[in-house]
């Protein structure tokens, strides 16, 4: 027996990439801070896949998918012989592990794709922006991360045949997709392909360099702001009168009703009495009540409308399901640092809280003093 080669340093960068792209993706989903990253590690992935499919055509002997057709019966098959500990050693992918690997090209392909949806439906961005509404962008994100645990359980199945796989037949599977090299005859070997590794390589970095690009030329009084939306609507009285005395908040932060109770309320706002006269207080009704919640301008505003029941009208955005659930994660500290003081002042986090787009990428925590 020789060590020979088995997995061409193409298949071997695939596989560890594809795992980093997938673990990035995961860490970073549900979190609106990282979104930039999300989507970065799902471009990653569809890429990926789409190497791994011409591959599969293209590749080496053990990469090609006609060294790896196997029915579903001979995969059970071999699970039940790998349970009861007969199981035949192969030098490629076993057919319990090819159905593992189709299951993952085909989950890691519809992931990246109902991403982009979602992107498109929730964000207003990515190819498939301004197509959907934002209803049907929630129902793709839910369909989005259904595929996701799916397909994470389908890497703890596939982590679990390569262990009991090692055990087996006594040989480190997880070393062979480094080396990628494997206990076997010299004529089973296979050529190494080594230029098209380097492709692969130079197009990822090629494309993480072109996706963050404007990172680089973002200057403190000029940050990039990824996913910010088009310019909501202003209004000149709004923000005067309503800015005076801390952020004007924008009217997409609450459903209508919540705003006709505040203006109606005028005289005993907080404790403090605005005393607008009634036409300026008409028109700053008028422009809160056109652009609130309900109309779906932004991700914001949607959330806002479904997680204010209908009976309510709450005064305080801070107290609304939407705005407690969006910032559950954010540690106590943050919250009496220096520069936040209340919960109240958005913009000490939120850079495009002015504008009232509240977008991911422009939100982060104000440093320690
Ligand atoms: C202490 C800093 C801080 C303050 C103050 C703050 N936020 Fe946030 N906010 C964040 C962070 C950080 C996130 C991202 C949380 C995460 O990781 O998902 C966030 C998330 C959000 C989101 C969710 C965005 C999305 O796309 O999912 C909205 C909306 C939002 N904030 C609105 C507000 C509003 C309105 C205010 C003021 C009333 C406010 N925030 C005050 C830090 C802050
Ligand atoms: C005279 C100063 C003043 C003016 C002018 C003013 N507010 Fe306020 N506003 C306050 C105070 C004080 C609070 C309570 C702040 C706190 O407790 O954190 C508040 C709180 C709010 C909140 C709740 C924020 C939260 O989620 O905790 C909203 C919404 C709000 N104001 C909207 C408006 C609107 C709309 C206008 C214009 C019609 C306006 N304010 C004008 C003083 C003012």
């Amino acid at each position: 027996m020789d060590k020979i080669l088995v997995w061409d340093l193409p298949t071997r960068l695939f596989h560890w990439l594809l795992a980093a792209a997938f673990a990035a993706g995961w860490l970073t989903a549900g979190s609106a801070r990282w979104l930039d990253l999300h989507v970065f590690a799902g471009y990653l992935m569809l890429g990926l896949v789409g190497f791994r499919l011409a591959w599969g055509f293209a590749g080496n002997r053990y990469a090609r998918f006609s060294s790896f057709r196997f029915t579903p019966g001979q995969a059970l098959a071999y699970v039940g012989d790998t349970l009861s500990g007969g199981a035949k050693r192969y030098l490629g992918h076993n057919p319990a592990g090819s159905w593992a690997i189709y299951g993952l090209l085909a989950l890691g392909l519809s992931i990246g794709i109902s991403g982009l949806l979602t992107l498109g439906g929730q964000e207003n961005h990515g190819p498939f922006a301004g197509l959907f509404s934002r209803d049907l962008g929630h129902g793709f994100k839910q369909f989005h991360e259904a595929l996701a645990s799916a397909m994470l359980a389908l890497v703890a199945f596939h982590l679990a045949g390569v262990a009991v796989e090692s055990v087996l037949h006594k040989e480190n599977l997880a070393k062979a997709m480094v080396t990628g090299r494997k206990a076997g005859k010299l004529h089973q070997g296979s050529l190494p392909r080594r230029r098209a590794g380097v492709l692969v390589l130079a197009a990822v970095m090629g494309f993480g360099a072109w996706y963050f690009k404007d990172y680089f030329t973002q200057t403190p009084d000029k940050p990039y702001l990824p996913f910010a939306g088009p310019a909501l609507p202003d209004n000149p009285t709004w923000r005067a009168e309503c800015g005076s005395c801390h952020l004007a908040y924008h009217p997409v932060l609450l459903p209508a009703r919540s705003w006709r109770r505040m203006m109606a309320e005028q005289d005993r706002h907080f404790g403090e009495d605005l005393a607008l006269d009634p036409a300026t207080a008409k028109e700053i009704l008028a422009f809160l009540q056109t652009h609130a919640a309900e109309t779906h301008l932004t991700k914001t505003a949607y959330g806002m409308d479904r997680s204010v029941p209908t009976g309510e009208a709450p005064l305080r955005i801070t107290e609304t399901r939407y705005w407690q659930r969006a910032h559950r994660d954010i540690p106590e500290e943050a919250w009496r640092h220096p520069k936040v003081s209340s919960k109240a002042n958005c913009a000490a986090c939120h850079r495009d809280a002015e504008q009232g787009s509240f977008s991911p990428g422009a939100m982060g925590l104000p440093s320690t003093p």
